[in-house]
């Protein structure tokens, strides 16, 4: 049976979507023998092993910043994702792929080529802010603009789209990761501890905020220490990290001016009415919502499950015949760019 599908390689997450629901999800990660490169666990069993490999064994994130970055390893572990969600029972998928805004026709081929080689034979490849819009049933083919912030873990896509396309957009290299890497800095330099990127993500998720929250939260958190080389815990509070990631915050909130005080004048009073739609795991920190809220001076139209937002909307783009047809969109089969 001919299948649709929807996948999003993420720097963090490779989500797969098909028959109206999420049929796959796991951590981008491969941990491969750092001699051979042969893949040794994917998935979860890998991202457990971040900052926990023997020297044999490292690591790796094959999608960087959103872009692959190993082809290979994104290859093999696709391949491995496809087969835990669909084993052989899929024929001849349409697959739509995702990627960020503003990369060149080479890269959309690159990923193109990736999805084809792990089994797909009729593939797409969108912007993820217009798989978002799609996903979201915006009716962007006037001249009307919507504003779109995808906060993910390796990039933040914000995109002013309207008149059918991406009217201005960044993928800016600066998300949630960076959080987490702020985290880390801040514990080492204030606690002389330190604590893996697990941890960092979890105290993220836990007590992280980009507000002042209106009451202190604590956890407790455990690392080693650098000068004794032992393993300790300490309390940690929410201020601490509002302190430890709002400059990070801020240079997300710099880039969004960045990309409104490129668009024409009129689509950023569009935006000042309806507000902006705001997608990714990385928005779910604390506060992020209004933080924008109040940079912008227009409310934030948060999402259900905004992790899965560009998933979703790829699957939705799939069932639009006008967007398959529409080159604009720099939608193209593998086969039609081997072509041209
Ligand atoms: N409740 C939460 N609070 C804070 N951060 C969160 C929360 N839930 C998820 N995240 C963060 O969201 C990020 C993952 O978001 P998402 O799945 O949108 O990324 P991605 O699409 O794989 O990355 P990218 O789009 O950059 O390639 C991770 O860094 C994760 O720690
Ligand atoms: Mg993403």
């Amino acid at each position: 049976m001919a299948t649709d599908i929807g996948i999003d390689l993420g720097s963090y997450k490779t989500v797969i979507f098909s028959s109206s629901k999420i049929v796959f999800e796991a951590p981008s990660f491969v941990t491969v023998d750092n001699d051979t490169w042969e893949p040794i666990y994917y998935g979860e069993m890998a991202k457990q092993t971040l900052g926990r490999t023997p020297d044999s064994l490292i690591c790796v994130n094959p999608i960087e910043r959103g872009k692959i970055s190993d082809y290979d390893l994104a290859e093999n572990m696709l391949k491995v994702y496809m087969e835990d969600a669909f084993g052989s029972r899929v024929l001849r998928p349409r697959i739509m792929a995702t990627l960020p805004a503003g990369l060149t026709e080479l890269q959309h081929h690159s990923l193109a080529n990736v999805i084809e080689a792990s089994g797909g034979r009729n593939v797409f490849v969108i912007e993820s802010p217009l798989a978002i819009a799609y996903g979201l049933e915006l009716d962007f083919s006037t001249p009307h603009g919507y504003l779109i912030i995808d906060i993910g873990a390796g990039t933040t896509d914000i995109a002013v789209i309207s008149m059918g396309g991406i009217a201005v957009c960044n993928s800016f290299p600066v998300a949630s990761f960076d959080l987490d890497n702020q985290i880390i800095k801040y514990i080492r330099s204030e606690y002389n501890i330190e604590i893996g990127p697990l941890m960092a993500e979890s105290v993220k998720k836990q007590i992280g905020t980009v507000v002042e929250r209106p009451v202190e939260i604590a956890m407790v958190a455990k690392g080693r220490n650098v000068f004794t080389g032992l393993p300790e815990s300490f309390e940690i509070t929410s201020s601490e990290i509002y302190y430890a990631i709002k400059e990070t915050a801020s240079n997300i909130l710099s880039a969004v001016r960045g990309v409104l005080s490129a668009a024409d004048p009129d689509l950023v009073a569009d935006i000042k009415n309806d507000g902006f739609y705001l997608a990714g795991g990385g928005s779910k920190i604390y506060g992020m919502d209004a933080l924008l809220s109040e940079f912008l001076g227009t409310k934030a139209n948060t999402l259900d499950d905004p992790e899965y937002s560009v998933v979703k909307g790829a699957a939705c783009a799939l069932r639009n015949s006008d967007v398959l047809k529409n080159v604009n969109y720099q939608l193209r089969s593998l086969k039609e760019l081997e072509i041209s």
